[in-house]
């Protein structure tokens, strides 16, 4: 009774992606599939692509090339491509890669069940569709998994933001939330089966307006209230926001509703006006600033995360030291910071560029500082009880790891920890991606 294949995911890019991965693996297990580690022994390789980093297509497409002599030795092996690059890459993937059998863009994952029937058979399936069904409802009920206390729940995909630096509005199409009855059903089945944190994932998610009950529009606010009600969820993160879409009733949201973490990853690229205007990012260095001292106001020891992007066409010496004032102003608990780099069909790719070795100076520069705001919250940790959700086992023994309401990783040593406990930590020291700590008490 071997009738079982297995598959091999690879998963590049986000937490939209990781989310996308887990369900297409659920999707697939309808169709006789159980996950493997290693793609040797896989029936299928799916790579789930990004297209957000520099050269993302030429990346997929060398990872492409390490995987022919595999599929030479394997004829039966099917080799498919999903995520951003699939959706903006699409038949032309087969044309340049004929290894490759299957091809589907993110709006067209719960059609692959029907993919793989066909692949199965020896053709060539290509969707990148931007369907009118609904994905969510056809991907249908999560399967009783044995999983771990945290989970990714998408509720909106899309952007209609259209920075001129991203790729996001092309890829991923127009914003679209998810109904709020399909979204609290999820997250109850994840809570049934042990789940204590859920991150709701959007690309703008933020700009959450799903339906409601009785033709009403819901907030992201609204959502996690809703959320907030379920017995046994614990925490509530949402990743990630545009400064524009910080409704007042979300700030409220921080300083009231309590399963809700006190970690924000709120972008703002840069601290220029002159470069936010030219990234078409419709606010002002000013405005985000404001914007943060209100959610202190309502959150005073929320941890604030961000994203930087240097070198953005026209982006001048003052423009950058802009971008330093507002790092030093605002303060970052921790932060992802990029070199601009051309999207081809982006607007800003069409732009005189900064000269590279300028962008590689001034990425140092910004890191610099970065992760001395990083260090210097770690270690103001120091001393201080956080609340530790318990995720897995450290590498010493006896040693559990979590994360603490600020998304710091900590490790305790202490026999009595269990895989889902939230426990009292006192931390004791701050090493450099990580706290220590010891249980209160
Ligand atoms: N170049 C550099 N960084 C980029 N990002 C998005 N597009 C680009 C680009 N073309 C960064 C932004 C965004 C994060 C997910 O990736 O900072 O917030
Ligand atoms: Fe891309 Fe975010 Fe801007 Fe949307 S808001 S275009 S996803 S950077």
């Amino acid at each position: 009774m071997s009738q079982q294949k297995k598959l091999y995911i690879k998963t590049y890019g986000c937490q939209m992606n990781v989310y996308d991965s887990e369900r297409m693996a659920e999707t697939l297990a309808g169709q006789g599939y159980v996950q493997t580690a290693q793609p040797d022994d896989a029936d299928m390789i799916l790579l789930n692509t990004c297209h957000i980093r520099e050269k993302a297509a030429e990346k997929v497409y060398s990872e492409l090339g390490r995987l022919k002599p595999l599929k030479h030795a394997k004829p039966d092996l099917k080799i498919g491509v999903a995520g951003c690059v699939a959706q903006a890459e699409g038949k032309e993937i087969i044309a340049r890669q004929p290894i490759v059998d299957l091809v589907v863009g993110p709006q067209s994952y719960h059609r692959l069940a029907a993919m793989e029937a066909a692949v199965a058979a020896g053709e060539k399936s290509l969707d990148t569709d931007f369907p009118e069904e609904d994905k969510f409802d056809r991907l249908g009920k999560r399967p009783a998994a044995n999983r771990g206390p945290t989970a990714f729940l998408t509720v909106q995909e899309g952007c209609d933001k259209f920075c001129a630096f991203c790729v996001v509005p092309y890829t991923r199409g127009a914003e679209v939330s998810r109904p709020a009855s399909q979204i609290v059903q999820e997250a109850k089945e994840l809570v049934d089966r042990g789940v204590r944190e859920i991150t709701l994932l959007g690309q703008n998610v933020n700009a959450y307006h799903g339906q409601g009950p009785e033709g009403s529009v819901w907030s992201l606010a609204r959502l996690i209230w809703e959320l907030d009600a379920i017995e046994g969820l614990a925490r509530i993160r949402y990743t990630t926001s545009h400064p524009n879409d910080m409704t007042d009733d979300l700030i409220d949201a921080h300083g009231a509703c309590e399963k809700l973490m006190p970690y924000l990853h709120l972008p703002v690229q840069s601290g220029s006006d002159k470069v936010l205007k030219a990234m078409n990012r419709k606010h002002s260095a000013e405005a985000y600033i404001r914007l943060i001292e209100r959610i202190r106001a309502a959150r005073p020891d929320l941890l604030l995360s961000g994203d930087f992007i240097v070198g953005f066409p026209g982006e001048s010496d003052a423009d950058f030291q802009a971008t330093l004032d507002l790092v030093e102003e605002v303060g970052f608990g921790q932060a992802y910071s990029f070199k601009y780099s051309e999207r081809p069909g982006t607007p800003a790719a069409e732009r005189v560029q900064v000269d590279e070795a300028e962008k590689t100076e001034r990425l140092q520069r910004l890191q610099a500082l970065l992760s001395s705001q990083q260090r210097a919250a770690q270690e103001a940790m120091v001393g201080q009880s956080v609340s530790v959700l318990f995720e897995k086992p450290g590498r010493l023994a006896d040693q559990m790891v979590g994360k603490s309401e600020f998304l710091h990783a900590v490790h305790v040593k202490a026999p009595s920890i269990q895989k889902g406990d939230i426990r009292s930590v006192r931390i004791v020291e701050s090493a450099p991606n990580s706290l220590a700590g010891e249980l209160v008490g």
